[in-house]
């Protein structure tokens, strides 16, 4: 049995079918799902982690079905996710993000919640959290004046704090330097490395081929190929529909 398994998953908004059919299985190790802008992973990401409902077929998360559940009993079950638009709680500490991410539910009512939350050992897991995300010397600042680096740290932080299996992460290198990817890069496999699984939608292909373990591509909300990168990286079809272009952009950038 697989951590996680897509079966035939289609979701249609309206008249536009964002996925078609999908299906792919993920277990330890870092699984890249990578493909043109509006191919559908996003929407693939929203349909495991309870988001939206597939229209058709059924996510299964250690054997059981989860395409019925709301976010939170995912969360509760063991996975996290990362948004590719990050949405720290504004107003709060960096700190206090990761708080509010502790423990299993995720929409507690807050202050009820930091009573119950705020002991000796609920701030040391946090301060352990940001250590681990190289955020600790931010810990008291607002979310909402880091840098866009330091946010997608702090969503993977949030994520953490949940305890996941299995973490998905939307774009966690978008809009980020190389040397910050390459960090977050080290981080992400740190976390393969001591077993949890990790799919990661990635627009740089490069990035994506160093990490990664396995590739999908996903197109017009099909799957296109999967395989290693290296196998990847040589698919004609996939030069088509995606490196070749992706390659011309970069030139004329
Ligand atoms: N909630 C939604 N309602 C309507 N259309 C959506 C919604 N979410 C995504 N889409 C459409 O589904 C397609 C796939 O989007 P998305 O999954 O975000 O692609 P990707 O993440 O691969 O760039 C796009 O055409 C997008 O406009
Ligand atoms: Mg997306």
């Amino acid at each position: 049995m697989s951590l996680l398994e897509v079966r035939d998953v289609t979701m249609r908004f309206g008249g536009l079918t964002a996925l078609k059919q999908v299906s792919l299985v993920a277990d330890q190790g870092i699984l890249g799902l990578i493909g043109p802008n509006g191919a559908g992973k996003t929407t693939l990401f929203n349909c495991i982690s309870g988001f939206l409902r597939p229209t058709e077929g059924e996510v299964l998360f250690q054997g059981q079905a989860i395409h019925r559940r709301r976010p939170h009993q995912i969360v509760a079950l063991g996975i996290a996710r990362t948004f590719q638009i990050v949405k720290p709680f504004s107003d709060l500490t960096v700190e206090e993000n990761v708080l509010s991410g502790l423990g299993k539910p995720i929409y507690p009512r807050l202050h009820a919640f930091w009573q119950r939350t705020d002991g000796p050992e609920a701030r040391a897991r946090v301060q352990g959290l940001l250590e681990r995300v190289g955020l600790l010397p931010w810990a008291k600042v607002k979310a909402s004046s880091l840098p866009i680096g330091l946010q997608r740290r702090l969503e993977i932080a949030r994520a953490l704090a949940t305890e996941p299996r299995l973490l998905l992460l939307d774009e966690p290198a978008a809009g980020l330097t190389s040397g910050e990817a390459e960090s977050l890069a080290a981080l992400v496999r740190q976390l393969a490395e001591e077993g949890m699984a990790i799919i990661l939608i990635e627009h740089n292909m490069r990035f994506a081929m160093n990490l990664c373990h396995r590739l999908v591509v996903l197109n017009r909300g099909q799957i296109l190929a999967e395989g290693r990168p290296e196998e990847i990286q040589r698919n004609e079809a996939v030069i088509d529909a995606y490196l070749g272009r992706v390659r011309t952009e970069g030139e004329g950038r």
